[in-house]
């Protein structure tokens, strides 16, 4: 049987109070629309449809090919929305699944046993329920005296005796593609002046057809976004769910909840995370690091056994064994070969840091080259930038920078030289020399 998926993300999200739509709205560094796309991707062969409207240009920019995307307007209500995918599927599609675009932790093993179920039997509504006491404003599962489902009554909408039910509409069905086209077009107008599918459930054990419904074990899955509340209760519940699966491959945190992964991140075993970690993007953490406390990864790849105390890193490549840190800032393009030492307050930017290279104390490089094994004193600056252009820096092999050098862009200091402290340097410095002095002259050969 033929599947498809409609994602509706139409709605203006009016109680997030944002001028971002909500579907667009972070969690853990994605959009929250994209939760959803790729548990349906997962179970679904054919590209989801997206219903949008509020905000939809932004929404169709952000998701790009994600999705196939149409344009519900006026928003009138879930099943107007349903409405305006017909077109895109109708003879392509034997059941057509729906899911609000607003529940990021709806897992795709329980989207999947709901298209399982429908696929057992012909019926025309498939649908998911949960029990739970916190109502959130879903509305009820109906059952009548057999205990099969007889409809869905909206919060809004129920009466006294109906809002003490606790079994509720998580919002995920599947339908008979034929029948959904049909039914949609006869949803009565609701007191609100919307069309909401969920009177499909009522309409189809009306005609008598079989309408089939499965629980959701855990109702953390199913926490629908309406609020900035709702929002950062699914992000602490994707955050706990994230850090118990490093966990469990081996990944030790001090306190896990106070870190803080995104899902595109992977960890090593026997890696320690201390408290205050923050780990962004496409970062790569080897083996048995040890990262914090305090310390902030992002879009960065990290070898083995490093460790990192109280940083922050962009866009960084390192080595095994480097040592860093407190109080280290690396940005876009810094490469920290194996075994280097990087102590209090440096910079690094588009540099690399030889093998075994050290520089210990409130140093800045930028566009700069240094060879294994020098030594970078305190204070030492790349004048990188004269205004208007970068420069390039390079460092030889073994040599040892005097603290408060001041390296004048473009120039090159050669293997094994040295710079007296507080040099300023504008011309190259031949290997194995001693510059010193304001503009810094060579006023010695040292000995290979
Ligand atoms: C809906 C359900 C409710 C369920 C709850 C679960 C209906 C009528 N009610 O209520 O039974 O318990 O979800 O979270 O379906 N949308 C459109 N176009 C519209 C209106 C909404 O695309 O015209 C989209 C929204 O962007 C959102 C989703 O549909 O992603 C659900 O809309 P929302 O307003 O959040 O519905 P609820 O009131 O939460
Ligand atoms: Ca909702």
């Amino acid at each position: 049987m033929r599947l498809s998926a409609v994602i509706l993300a139409a709605g203006q999200g009016t109680r997030m109070k944002s001028s971002l739509p909500k579907v667009l709205h972070p969690i853990l560094g994605k959009h929250m629309a994209c939760y959803v796309l790729e548990a349906v991707q997962q179970v679904t062969q054919s590209t989801p449809v997206m219903v949008i409207g509020h905000g939809a240009d932004q929404v169709r920019q952000a998701l790009g090919d994600q999705a196939e995307f149409v344009l519900q307007q006026p928003q009138v209500g879930t099943g107007h929305a349903v409405m305006q995918a017909e077109p895109l599927l109708v003879g392509k599609a034997d059941i057509v699944l729906v899911i609000y675009a607003d529940m990021p932790l709806l897992t795709a093993q329980t989207v999947g046993s709901l298209v399982e179920l429908a696929q057992s039997h012909s019926g025309p509504v498939s649908m998911l329920t949960v029990t739970t006491n916190e109502t959130r404003g879903f509305g009820r599962i109906l059952r009548d005296p057999r205990g099969k489902v007889s409809g869905i009554v909206e919060e809004a909408q129920a009466t006294a005796e109906q809002l003490n039910i606790h079994e509720l509409n998580p919002g995920v069905y599947c339908f008979r593609a034929a029948w959904l086209w049909q039914a949609l077009k006869h949803i009565p107008l609701s007191p609100k002046g919307e069309y909401y599918l969920t009177d499909l459930i009522g309409m189809a054990v009306a005609e008598g057809a079989d309408v089939q419904s499965m629980s959701v074990d855990d109702p953390n899955e199913v926490i629908g976004i309406n609020t900035r509340v709702h929002l950062a209760q699914a992000e602490a519940l994707m955050r706990q769910r994230i850090n118990r699966d490093w966990m469990l491959q081996g990944v030790s945190m001090i306190d896990p909840n106070s870190v803080y992964i995104e899902p595109g991140v992977t960890l090593g075993q026997d890696t320690i995370l201390w408290p205050g970690t923050y780990l962004h993007g496409n970062t790569q953490i080897g083996e048995s690091c040890i990262i914090g406390p305090n310390t902030i990864i992002e879009d960065s790849i990290i070898g083995n056994s490093c460790t990192l105390l109280a940083s922050v890193l962009e866009g960084a490549l390192l080595e095994d064994h480097v040592e860093m840190g407190p109080f280290c800032h690396l940005r876009k393009g810094a490469h920290l070969c194996k075994g280097v030492h990087m102590g209090n307050f440096g910079e690094v930017k588009n540099s690399t840091l030889g093998t075994g290279s050290k520089m210990g104390h409130f140093s800045y490089l930028g566009d700069a080259t240094v060879g294994a094994d020098a030594n970078i004193g305190a204070g030492t600056i790349t004048c990188n930038f004269d205004g208007t252009h970068k420069f390039p820096t390079e460092i030889g092999e073994g040599a040892f920078i005097g603290s408060d050098t001041m390296l004048v862009a473009p120039v090159k200091v050669g293997a094994g030289a040295k710079t007296g402290a507080g040099a300023v340097v504008i011309t190259d410095i031949p290997p194995h020399s001693l510059a010193v002095g304001v503009p810094a002259r060579v006023i010695k050969e040292l000995k290979k």
